[in-house]
């Protein structure tokens, strides 16, 4: 039996639409064992598609149909740790299972840039998958179907607040609240924010994330879509946090903060039950993972 194991993610990191993203303490479990039929269950009590709609499964089959292999059907366990359609790569952690599980049943065929490329073409973009399976902080461009990725380590001294809604957001309605067109000052203004961000990561300098995160091509779109989200973000600035974004489409606001500060924490826990506007967020204290997904 092969066990993957796959960490949360969160995309776009402020002004890196598309490109950005990083992998967090918070894990996804798959078990996969070859059958001669579909056979798929949730051991946590989770509804999953158990058929072959199962994006873990079709994620799976792209690995049989790219190495010509046909394929009867696989056992297929999973234990969600990370909740669904709430920006926290919950899709694409079922994506990089299937791929790494199928690839570890075939006896490891592809390489990491063909699984890569592989994942990314099943999500549509880059920036969730490659932190989900290299883990770290990690910049990506897709060009002409080949991804190009390049992982940094996330600081150990960095922790991260995710406050996460109750209620779900697809990402299909949240690209579809964006523009089809952007002016050249708004492209430049992510542009080179998204520079700065990586550069500030890269180089321990956390003071420039708070103008580095901002953006102008998806946030403002979509922070209508995430009720008390304009008052999430405005909580945790208050709190302290270095950088406060969208994680990934949302609904989850992010918060980067100093490992060190409990502070936060524990004013984030106090605050929210006693807002109106916030007691539909729970707070989750997420580490960076520098590993990435794993296969046993
Ligand atoms: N970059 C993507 C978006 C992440 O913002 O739509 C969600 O998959």
């Amino acid at each position: 039996m092969i066990t993957v194991t796959v960490p949360a993610t969160s995309a776009n990191v402020g002004a890196g639409f598309d490109s950005l993203g990083l992998a967090l303490s918070m894990h996804n479990v798959f078990t996969f064992e070859e059958c001669d039929r579909i056979r798929i269950s949730s051991v946590d009590g989770t509804r999953v598609p158990t058929g072959a709609n199962n994006l873990v499964y079709r994620s799976a089959r792209a690995v049989y149909d790219q190495l010509g292999i046909p394929l009867r059907g696989l056992r297929i366990t999973q234990r969600n740790a990370i909740p669904m359609a709430r920006g926290l790569g919950s899709s694409s952690a079922c994506i990089v299972a299937g791929i790494l599980g199928a690839n570890a049943l075939l006896g490891d065929k592809l390489t990491s840039r063909q699984m890569l490329t592989l994942a990314t073409a099943i999500e549509g973009h880059p920036d969730n998958v490659a932190p989900a399976m290299l883990g770290g902080f990690v910049t990506s461009v897709y060009d002409e179907g080949q991804v190009y990725s390049v992982k940094k380590m996330i600081d150990e001294q960095l922790a991260f607040a995710a406050f996460v809604p109750d209620f779900r957001l697809l990402t299909s309605k949240a690209r579809a609240a964006l523009p089809a067109m952007v002016s050249h000052k708004d492209a430049v203004y992510n542009l080179s924010r998204a520079a700065l961000a990586t550069a500030a990561f890269c180089d321990g300098d956390y003071s420039l994330l708070s103008v580095a995160t901002k953006d102008a091509l998806h946030q403002k779109y979509r922070l209508p879509l995430i009720d008390g989200g304009e008052e999430m973000e405005e909580l945790a600035q208050d709190l302290g946090a270095l950088a406060v974004y969208i994680s990934g489409a949302g609904p989850t606001i992010m918060a980067v903060v100093h490992r060190d500060d409990e502070e936060f924490f524990a004013r984030a826990k106090e605050s929210l039950p006693q807002s109106e506007k916030l007691k539909h967020f729970t707070v989750h204290r997420l580490l960076p993972d520098n590993v990435g997904a794993t296969v046993k």
